[in-house]
């Protein structure tokens, strides 16, 4: 644990009827919170259904009238309580995230109860779409490839899911206030709604679902081009680019301006080579001192073989424990985490094309991140230079391009 320090373990619930985005917000929260250093996972009922029932259901047996299809939902929602409440008993400071439809006010009471035998109260999380649009394009954008409908046509596939829909709907009761702690999103990005909501972390998780949204635009990483520290192999300083770190800024800029079709938000840190990098672009740029390279403290401007020849017990050190490891009075991996979380929220936030010029350790957090790399593999992470890296956010981690720009 980093820097959400609180009382026990936490369980989210979603709720929504299929096709909100709930699984999209329930793995995006995960993913946020295990990058903070917070163990978190989800449970995810439609999983343990195709496990132990097979995946091929037809929308009749989600007919809250049909006993046998009942019986079964309720039996698979219960295993996958029973794992999460396992789950917790294990992971005392961990977030769970209980990911079913929970429509109704009973199969509600009944997770609030068998929590309360934990003395853990469920914060829920409902998801409402007003806009049939973004359904439509949510069932045939993730609904269609689920094994669910491996063996059907898109359009019998859409016929079967919408009429899944129809049963949920007879059963809904949306939350109401004597129900415990929520969060609703009306259009995920829209509004915001909250109920009984305290504390440290369930306002951070509330900051971070109330700055996503659902407009897939790419994310464009890049470290600065080649400087006169890369080529002396030291770390840290403010040096200026080499004349090949100036070649790469105009073979990036030309690429950049075939790739984006709307102008992008242009993100440097505060240092001179990023700076100059992104003078190539046209657009402006934003320097923003959380991109900066992780502080090398006392080791600023060494080579790596200056810092196992002189501080030989720093070099040990950092070598046993990347992540935690701290600089004589500089950063580790762990601290450039914590100061970029604002921007990551920033980064959900918006909804042009972002195109961010920065360095290796800062851009391996951020690639971790939205690419759902544990911590432990971040400072490993390759990012070579004059490679632009292209991502689209997404619930599953979004495919990743690499792209070489010249030596
Ligand atoms: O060498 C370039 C550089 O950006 C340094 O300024 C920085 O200290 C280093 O990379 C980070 O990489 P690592 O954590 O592997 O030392």
């Amino acid at each position: 644990m980093r820097t959400l320090v609180d009382n026990g373990p936490r369980v989210l619930v979603m709720v929504g009827l299929p096709a909100r985005g709930k699984t999209y917000l329930a793995r995006k929260l995960v993913r946020y919170l295990n990058w903070r250093g917070v163990t978190a996972q989800v449970f995810n009922v439609g999983n343990y259904r195709r496990r132990d029932l097979g995946s091929a259901q037809p929308a009749a047996f989600f007919d809250p009238d049909n006993p046998v299809g009942f019986e079964a939902r309720r039996g698979v929602a219960q295993a996958a309580l029973d794992d999460l409440m396992q789950w917790v008993a294990h992971n005392p400071n961990g977030v769970a995230v209980y990911d079913a439809t929970n429509v109704t006010r009973s199969r509600r009471a009944h997770l609030t109860r068998t929590l309360a035998e934990v003395d853990i109260e469920p914060i829920f999380v409902e998801s409402i779409c007003t806009d049939e649009a973004v359904v439509e394009a949510n069932i045939r954008e993730t609904k269609l490839s689920m094994p669910d409908y491996a063996d059907a046509r898109p359009d019998a596939a859409t016929r079967d899911f919408r009429a899944r829909i129809a049963h949920y709907q007879r059963s809904y009761e949306p939350l109401t206030t004597s129900e415990g702690p929520w969060i609703k999103l009306v259009d995920v990005g829209e509004q915001v709604h909250l109920n009984r909501i305290r504390g440290f972390l369930p306002s951070r998780i509330v900051f971070f679902l109330m700055n996503l949204h659902i407009v897939p635009r790419p994310i464009f990483l890049m470290r600065h081009g080649e400087s006169a520290y890369n080529v002396q192999k030291r770390i840290g300083g403010d040096p200026d680019l080499t004349e090949r770190g100036r070649d790469f800024a105009d073979r990036a800029s030309q690429y950049l301006q075939r790739r984006c079709s709307t102008p992008p938000s242009l993100w440097t840190s505060t240092l001179q080579r990023t700076i100059q990098t992104a003078s190539a672009f046209p657009w402006t740029p934003t320097a923003l001192r959380s991109l900066d390279e992780i502080d090398a403290g006392r080791c600023d401007g060494w080579t790596y073989d200056e810092v196992r020849t002189q501080m030989p017990e720093e070099f040990a050190a950092r070598k046993l424990d990347k992540l935690r490891y701290r600089y004589p009075r500089g950063e580790s991996y762990e601290d450039v985490m914590d100061r970029l979380e604002p921007l990551i929220v920033e980064l959900e936030r918006q909804r042009d094309p972002v195109v961010i010029v920065a360095h290796q350790a800062v851009l391996r957090c951020l690639v971790a991140y939205l690419t759902d790399r544990s911590p432990e593999d971040c400072p490993f992470l390759e990012i070579p230079l004059h490679t632009v890296i292209e991502l689209v956010p997404k619930a599953y981690p979004g495919a990743e391009v690499r792209t070489e720009l010249g030596p």
